[in-house]
């Protein structure tokens, strides 16, 4: 069979998105990066390693988006919002999924295979979840071959809530837990999330499935495992969750940062960060922890700086 010349992710240098396109490389693909950030720090780290192309991804210019897709194989998309912010909501970026899909196939991509998030639902409350249940019916609909891949909470190198949980726990003499902490959740190596993806690329059949580690644990428990490979040890003070958001709001103030916001507070103590699959991922976030002790949390992590500003 004919081997089409390269891959297209979306946000390279960005978090998952760095994780598919180093996996790419393992596995001697060519990339184009689709990306309004090309100059973010480590970008040109990554350019050495990956020699990407890049082309900008541009929502509001549809022939030059069908342009920057024309003769790749597979689109791996990580294009999402975290949150409803200014005038963005999440209906918008459901709307700019359906323009990247629509120009995929009509740059005649064979297939795309979309991140998309675990439990993800049209009819819940939480919009955040609903709305990436309308991507994921958008990529069925989209007449291109496809794969979806639902990870849970990913870890590794440019995540932002398990850093920023080392960065409070650094710095502060008492940290907040969001109710009594014992709701479950279960952390995905980032390098686990790009092995199903590129594993996905290569289906016959579409498939949806979920990319959880081989721990389920309880989000006090991931705090206790992170305090412990930073070295520090503050007062655990347990927190309603209206209180927790009010914390979160002042330090996001004066981070000039959206640090946790109520939807997502909600997920995660309904515990939709957890699969219902046999896991995938091998890889632990213990381990991560502990290799990575001297650096996660030394630097806050903005989710504003990163996609707002
Ligand atoms: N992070 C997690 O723990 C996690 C867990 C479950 C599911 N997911 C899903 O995994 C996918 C990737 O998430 P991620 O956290 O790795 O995201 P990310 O790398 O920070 O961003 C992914 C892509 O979306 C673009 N983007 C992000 N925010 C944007 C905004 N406000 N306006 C315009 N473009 C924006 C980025 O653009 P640039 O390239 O210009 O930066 C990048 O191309 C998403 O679909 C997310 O729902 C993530």
């Amino acid at each position: 069979m004919e081997q089409r010349a390269f891959d297209v992710v979306t946000g390279a240098f960005s978090f998952t998105g760095r994780f598919i396109a180093r996996r790419l490389a393992v596995l001697e693909r060519p990339i184009k990066t689709l990306t309004n950030h090309p100059q973010r720090a480590g970008a040109q780290e990554i350019q050495q390693d990956i020699k990407a192309q890049v082309a900008p991804l541009q929502f509001t210019d549809r022939p030059a988006l069908v342009e920057s897709l024309r003769g790749a194989d597979v689109l791996y998309n990580t294009y999402w919002v975290r949150f409803r912010h200014g005038r963005v909501r999440f209906g918008d970026a459901v709307a700019n999924t359906r323009i990247l899909l629509g120009a995929a196939r009509d740059a005649g991509v064979r297939k795309v295979v979309h991140i998309s998030v675990s439990n993800p639902a049209e009819e819940s409350r939480l919009d955040y979840y609903a709305g990436k249940a309308r991507a994921e019916r958008a990529v069925r609909e989209s007449g291109l071959a496809w794969a979806i891949i639902r990870p849970t909470l990913i870890f590794g190198q440019g995540d932002i809530l398990i850093n920023n949980i080392a960065w409070l726990l650094r710095r502060l003499p008492a940290f907040g837990i969001p109710g009594r902490g014992d709701y479950r959740l279960q952390p995905v190596a980032g390098e686990d999330v790009a092995e199903i993806a590129t594993w996905a690329a290569e289906q016959v059949d579409s498939v949806t499935v979920d990319a959880a580690g081989p721990d389920i644990i309880y989000y006090s428990e991931m705090v206790e495992s992170i305090a412990i490979a930073v070295g520090r040890h503050p007062r655990f003070v347990y927190l309603s969750p209206k209180n927790t958001i009010r914390a979160s709001r002042v330090i996001g103030r004066f981070m000039k940062d959206v640090m946790l916001n109520e939807p997502e507070l909600e997920g995660l103590m309904q515990e939709l960060l957890v699969s219902r699959e046999r896991p995938r991922g091998t890889r632990r976030l213990d381990n991560w922890l502990l290799t990575n002790a001297d650096s996660v949390g030394k630097t806050y992590a903005s989710e504003l700086d990163r996609h707002w500003r």
